[in-house]
C-alpha cells in the first residue's frame, strides 16, 4: 500500500489488488463516500494506447454476480450517514438498480444521476448514446451527508447566477488534447467527480474507489481536502495514480508533504 499525506489531515491511500480482497480490510464504519466506475460489460476489453483492462463477463448475470458480492462486502465500511454512487451505462444500469434495491433497500434510492457527457459518434439506427447513469444510494434516508451543488443557471432571468444542479450532468467527456488525460481508458472528468465529492462527502470525509483506474477520484478527493482510499487490480492503473498523485502533491503549497511505502496489506484505518 501507498500513503500519500497531501494537506493537513488529507490522505490518500492506494492499493493494488481485487476489490473484493482489498475491502476485507477496511475498518468498520470508516467511509463517508463510495463511489465505483467498474467495468460496464461491454464484451471486449477497453483500450488507450498502450493501457487496457478487461471488460468481459460470460453474461449480464454473472456481470451482476460479480458486482454484488464486491458490493455486499464493502457494506460494514460505510457510515449510516454515507453515500453510495455506483457508475454504470444502459447496458446494465436497469439490472444494477434492482440489484441495490435488493442489497440495500428501494427506500435507500436517492437519485439516477444522468452524466450527459456528449462527445463521441452517432446512429443512423438509433439515437445516440450520449449519457451514463451513476446510480445514488444512501445507507440510512434519514442521516444520509449531501450538500447541493451549484451550477450555472441558464435562464435569462438568473443570468450569472449559480442554481441548485438538476439530476442531470452535463460535464463533456475528456478530449483527446485535454491536460488531464493520461491514457488510462474510459477516464472520467476531474470535474465530474469534483461535483460529485462535493455533494456526497462531507469535508475532511473519506472517498472509497474500489476500481479507480487512473485515480480520477483521489486526486479529486485530494484536490477537495477529502481523504481517499484507492484500489485497483492493475499494476498499470497504480502507477498512472500514484504519478498523478505525485504531481498534485508536488504542486501544493504545503510543507508537510510525504509519502510513505508501507505493507501490501491495505491498512486504511490505521
Ligand atoms: C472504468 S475503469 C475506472 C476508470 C477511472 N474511474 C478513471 O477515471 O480512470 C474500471 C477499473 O476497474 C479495474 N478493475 C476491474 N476489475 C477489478 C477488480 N476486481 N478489483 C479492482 N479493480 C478492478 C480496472 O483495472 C479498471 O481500471
Amino acid at each position: 500500500m501507498t500513503t500519500f499525506a497531501i494537506q493537513n489531515q488529507t490522505r490518500v491511500q492506494l492499493s493494488q489488488g481485487d476489490w473484493l480482497d482489498r475491502c476485507a480490510a477496511l475498518a468498520a464504519r470508516s467511509v463517508d463516500m463510495l463511489y465505483v466506475d467498474p467495468p460496464f460489460n461491454t464484451g471486449s476489453a477497453k483500450r488507450s494506447g498502450e493501457h487496457a483492462f478487461e471488460d468481459s463477463w460470460p453474461d449480464t448475470q454473472s456481470y451482476i454476480r460479480w458486482l454484488g458480492q464486491r458490493l455486499e462486502a464493502t457494506l460494514p465500511a460505510l457510515k449510516s450517514s454515507a453515500n453510495l454512487l455506483i457508475h454504470v451505462d444502459w447496458r446494465t444500469s436497469h439490472r444494477v438498480r434492482v440489484l441495490l434495491d435488493e442489497l440495500l433497500g428501494e427506500d435507500r434510492f436517492v437519485n439516477q444521476l444522468v452524466w450527459s457527457y456528449g462527445l463521441g459518434g452517432s446512429s443512423p439506427r438509433r439515437f445516440a448514446r450520449k449519457h451514463d447513469d451513476i446510480l445514488y444510494y444512501c445507507i440510512d434516508p434519514n442521516a444520509y451527508w449531501f450538500d447541493p451543488p451549484l451550477v450555472p443557471a441558464t435562464s435569462r432571468k438568473m443570468s450569472g447566477q449559480h442554481k441548485k444542479s438538476t439530476d442531470v450532468l452535463s460535464i463533456p467527456s475528456i478530449n483527446n488534447m485535454a491536460h488531464e488525460r493520461v491514457g488510462w481508458p474510459t477516464q472520467k472528468p476531474l470535474a465530474l467527480l469534483e461535483l460529485l465529492i462535493g455533494a456526497c462527502c462531507p469535508p475532511g470525509g473519506t472517498v472509497l474507489d474500489p476500481c479507480c483506474g487512473s485515480g480520477t477520484t483521489l486526486l479529486a478527493a485530494a484536490r477537495l481536502q477529502r481523504s481517499a482510499i484507492g484500489f485497483d487490480r492493475s499494476s498499470e492503473a497504480i502507477a498512472l495514480t500514484q504519478r498523478r498523485l505525485a504531481e498534485f502533491r508536488a504542486c501544493s503549497s504545503s510543507d508537510d508533504l510525504e509519502q510513505s511505502d508501507t505493507t501490501n496489506e491495505p491498512t486504511p484505518d490505521s
